[in-house]
């Protein structure tokens, strides 16, 4: 196990908190706090120890100074201060000396944010990939890491995985929880074992996809994940989104031919024609040229549910169909309620699922919900993750106060 922020002495220190708060921002307004309000136990206990604390993040994708206006933290700086309920002071230029002048002046209880960490990406990729003179410029603002940004520990970039290495680390509660959240659940998974994948491309998911088959009873298949299994087999499936890759269509034959008795196929779908966009049911095996299918039928909500209510634990990433549109969402709906009223242990992760559940109003339904969404589908296929890995092990206190 890796240093924990429980056996970590941070009392009045600096802390250098890595936090995932790559959340949606319209006209300047966090739209979700979900993973704001997740930090929020780390950054309370950090409070309480007196720590003086300097948050870093990314938002977005920085590729030119236009993404820089959309993807400032600064909307995050604003939410941030009335869920803590204190001021935050915010340094634009992480690399200017009047940065570290405010980072090395912090007072126990004062919170300093960082500006987007992809904005040191221009002019070159200096936050996407490893750069060590910043991963060390970034450590030179305090005295102990604590990676808190577990949606984030998939990616190999200088403020994930570089600081670590040049100060006394340890993760976070968020980490720390959602390491045991996916280990208690889907590890060592009770029986029978359920996987429900949605989404829309087959190639995102296929490693996550083999890693599970083994060791799961069920694989309920929805979404673009279902239409290329399905184009796979010969099948039509219209202009739906499929892969159409010969060596992906290969692969997927051979999984379905290993584990055969596994995959569970939609038996209809809610159906787009691309003609006069209106919504049609369908057998799934009778998919027309301009049929787009958006949605699972009542056939397949029917069987999917039935299995639902035998499982024991049930992993679902990605939504059943284009949740979005009120067509389109009736699929999404049902199968959340049938996890909603099933007995067994429901995870839910990876993509688009904060926002589904917020979307459909079952945000507070659910237990075991991963803020992660590619790092969610890489620890549980890998079991671990470069952002996690970085961190030091825990076997003893590192810091002591003597
Ligand atoms: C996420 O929201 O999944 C993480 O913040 C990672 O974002 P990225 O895909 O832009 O690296």
């Amino acid at each position: 196990m890796k240093q924990t922020l429980g056996n970590m002495y941070v009392k009045n220190k600096r802390i250098i908190l890595r936090c995932d708060f790559n959340v949606p921002i319209v006209n300047g307004n966090v739209l979700d706090e979900t993973k704001l309000l997740k930090s929020l136990k780390t950054i309370n206990y950090l409070l309480q120890e007196q720590c003086k604390i300097i948050i870093i993040s990314h938002l977005g994708r920085i590729k030119n100074e236009e993404d820089k206006i959309k993807n400032t933290l600064e909307p995050v700086k604003n939410t941030l201060e009335r869920l803590l309920n204190r001021p935050i002071k915010f340094a634009k230029d992480i690399l200017s000396e009047e940065t570290k002048n405010m980072a090395l002046s912090l007072l126990p209880g004062e919170i300093l944010l960082l500006e987007n960490t992809r904005f040191l990406d221009i002019p070159e990729p200096k936050e996407s990939k490893l750069d060590e003179n910043i991963a060390k410029h970034i450590a030179s603002l305090g005295e102990i890491f604590v990676m808190d940004a577990f949606a984030s520990a998939h990616r190999a970039h200088t403020s994930v995985v570089g600081i670590a290495a040049y100060l006394p680390s340890c993760i976070g509660f968020l980490v720390e929880d959602e390491i045991n959240m996916l280990d208690g659940t889907i590890k060592n998974p009770e029986t029978p074992f359920t996987v429900i994948m949605g989404g829309a491309k087959v190639n995102d998911k296929l490693a996550i996809i083999k890693s599970l088959l083994p060791k799961c009873d069920h694989l309920l298949l929805s979404g673009g994940i279902a239409n290329s299994f399905l184009y796979a087999l010969g099948l039509p499936v219209g202009e739906s989104l499929k892969t159409e890759n010969p060596d992906t269509l290969n692969e997927l034959k051979k999984l379905m031919l290993e584990y055969k008795n596994k995959f569970a196929f939609p038996l209809d779908a809610i159906v787009e024609t691309t003609y006069n966009h209106k919504p049609n049911v369908r057998n799934i095996n009778q998919i027309e040229t301009n049929d787009v299918i958006k949605d699972i039928g009542i056939k397949t909500i029917a069987k999917y549910s039935a299995i639902i209510n035998n499982s024991k634990t049930i992993f679902i990433n990605g939504t059943v169909g284009v949740y979005e549109e009120t067509a389109f969402k009736n699929g999404s709906v049902e199968i959340y309620e049938a996890l909603k009223k099933c007995s067994g242990k429901v995870i839910l992760g990876g993509g688009d699922t904060i926002s589904a559940l917020n979307i459909l109003g079952y945000k507070n339904d659910f237990k075991y919900i991963s803020s992660g969404g590619g790092a969610t589908l890489e620890y549980i296929a890998k079991g671990s993750l470069p952002g996690i890995d970085a961190i030091s092990d825990g076997d003893n206190i590192e810091i002591l106060d003597l």
